[in-house]
C-alpha cells in the first residue's frame, strides 16, 4: 500500500480508538460483510428508531398498527417518554432486509413522526 494512504488510514484509525491495524481491519471487513447482507436481502437484524408527539389525534394507535402488521419482524419495543410531547420509541427488528425497511419506512413516513433512522446490522452468524 502506499505510504501516503497507509498514514492516513494510521491517523484514521487512531482517532477511533483502534491500538493496531488488524483490529480496524478486522471492522472495516465485518462492515463490508454486513452491508453485502443486506444488499442480498439476507436475514439482519436492526433497529428503528424514531420520535413523535404522542398528542397528535390518531398517530399512537397508527404506529401501533404498522407494529403489529410487521409482528413477525419485531423482536422487541421500548417506550420512552421523553418529555411532555415527546416519545422515543426503539423497535429491535430481525428479518429478511427488504422486509425490515419496509418496516423501518412504514414506520418513519408516518405524519407526526419527526424523526426516524433505521440502524442495520447482523444477526451476528456471517461475521464470525
Ligand atoms: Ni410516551
Amino acid at each position: 500500500m502506499e505510504n501516503r494512504l497507509l498514514e492516513k488510514y494510521d491517523r484514521l484509525i487512531k482517532r477511533k480508538g483502534y491500538s493496531t491495524r488488524s483490529e480496524a481491519l478486522r471492522d472495516l471487513i465485518r462492515q463490508e460483510l454486513v452491508r453485502k447482507e443486506w444488499e442480498e436481502d439476507n436475514e439482519v437484524a436492526g433497529a428503528v428508531t424514531f420520535v413523535y408527539d404522542h398528542h397528535q389525534r390518531g398517530l399512537t394507535s397508527r404506529l401501533t398498527d404498522i407494529q403489529h402488521d410487521y409482528q413477525g419482524l419485531i423482536i422487541s419495543t421500548q417506550h420512552i417518554h421523553l418529555d411532555h410531547d415527546n416519545c422515543l420509541e426503539i423497535v429491535a427488528v430481525r428479518g429478511r432486509a427488504r422486509e425490515v425497511q419496509k418496516l423501518a419506512h412504514a414506520l418513519q413516513s408516518v405524519k407526526g413522526v419527526r424523526h426516524g433512522t433505521l440502524s442495520m446490522t447482523s444477526t451476528g452468524r456471517s461475521i464470525e
